[in-house]
C-alpha cells in the first residue's frame, strides 16, 4: 500500500468498540452481518457458503423463506398489489411491507400466487426482481401495470401485451456496454396471455413498447422514433424485468393497461381504473397457468 492510499475500512463488533481508542483508521462497525450482494447459488434460508450467512428476510423483502410463491404478479404501485390480491386471490396474506412496497402470497384456482409491488422505474423493479428470483425462488414474473399508448389504432383501456421492450438505459446496460441487447417475452407465456385476452373479448395489441427511464421526458425525438418504429405504449419497466429473467433463466412477461395517451393527451377516468385493470390481472393469471 502507498503512503497515499486510504487506510483500509475495519469491521468491528459493538462488543470490540472502545478497545482501541488510539486508532485513527476509518472504522465501521456492524453487529449483524452485511447484506450480500451479487449472486448466491444458495437460496436463503438454505445453507450458505461462509459469505451468505443465515437471515431471516432479503435486503429489501420482509417474506420470510417459502412465503413467495413461484408465480409472481408485479404491478409498480403497492396499493394495486394490495387491491388485486383482494379482488382475485383466496386467502391472501400480507408477506411484505418493507418500505411500504406491499406483497401478498394466496391462491388462484388453487394455484399459490404472490403479488409483490415493483415500485417505479427500472432500478426499483430491478431489486425486487434480483430478490425474488435469486432468493425466494420465483420462476413466473409478470409485470401488470398502466402504459402511455403511442399510436393512434391503441386507444384507452385496451391492453399491451409486450412482445419486446426497448430501452435508452436500464440497470442492466453497463454490463452490456456498447451492445444493443433486445429484452424479449417468454414465447410460452405470451402465448397463453394472448389466447386469455382473446378468451375475455379484451381489446389487446402485442408487439413492442419503450421502457423509459424517465416519466417527465425531456427529449420529444426519442418518442418520435419510437413512434415511427411501431412501438405500442410507454412504461418505465419490463425491459428490465425481461432481462433478468433471461439472465436468471426464469419466464417473464409484462401485460399493460392503457392509462393515458401521447398523442392524444387522453386519460382514464379513475373511476373506470378497476375494471379495465382488472381484465389485465385475469390475462395475467390465466397465463401463468395455462
Ligand atoms: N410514460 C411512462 N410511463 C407511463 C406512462 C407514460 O406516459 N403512462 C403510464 N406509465
Amino acid at each position: 500500500m502507498n503512503g497515499n492510499s486510504p487506510a483500509p475500512f475495519l469491521f468491528l463488533r459493538e462488543s470490540e468498540l472502545g478497545s482501541r481508542p488510539n486508532c485513527r483508521a476509518p472504522v465501521r462497525f456492524t453487529s449483524r452481518p452485511l447484506p450480500h450482494r451479487g449472486p448466491c447459488e444458495a437460496r436463503f434460508g438454505e445453507a450458505k457458503c461462509g459469505k451468505h450467512q443465515e437471515r431471516e428476510m432479503t435486503v429489501h423483502i420482509g417474506a420470510k423463506p417459502g412465503d413467495i410463491a413461484e408465480t409472481v404478479l408485479m404491478p409498480g404501485d403497492p396499493y394495486r398489489a394490495k387491491w388485486a390480491a383482494e379482488t382475485f386471490l383466496e386467502g391472501a396474506e400480507l408477506v411484505n411491507e418493507v418500505r411500504g412496497m406491499l406483497g401478498f402470497t394466496g391462491t388462484w384456482r388453487g394455484n399459490r400466487v404472490t403479488i409483490q409491488g415493483s415500485g417505479m422505474g427500472m432500478p426499483s423493479l430491478s431489486i425486487y426482481a434480483n430478490e425474488l428470483m435469486t432468493e425466494y425462488g420465483a420462476q413466473t414474473l409478470i409485470r401488470i401495470g398502466s402504459c402511455g399508448g403511442m399510436q393512434s389504432h391503441v386507444g384507452i383501456r385496451d391492453v399491451i401485451i409486450a412482445m419486446t421492450a426497448s430501452t435508452i438505459t436500464s440497470p442492466s446496460s453497463g454490463i452490456f456496454r456498447e451492445l444493443n441487447y433486445a429484452p424479449c417475452a417468454d414465447w410460452g407465456l405470451l402465448r397463453a396471455a394472448v389466447q386469455a385476452a382473446e378468451k375475455l373479448e379484451a381489446k389487446t395489441h402485442v408487439g413492442g413498447i419503450y421502457s423509459s427511464d424517465v416519466f417527465y421526458a425531456e427529449r420529444p425525438d426519442l418518442d418520435e422514433q419510437m413512434v415511427r418504429h411501431g412501438i405500442l405504449g410507454v412504461e418505465m419497466e419490463a425491459a428490465e424485468l425481461y432481462t433478468l429473467a433471461a439472465r436468471h433463466k426464469r419466464r417473464a412477461l409484462a401485460v399493460l393497461t392503457v392509462s393515458d395517451h401521447l398523442q392524444t393527451g387522453e386519460a382514464l377516468p379513475s373511476e373506470d381504473r378497476e375494471k379495465s385493470f382488472g381484465d389485465m390481472v385475469e390475462i395475467a393469471l390465466e397465463a401463468a397457468f395455462a
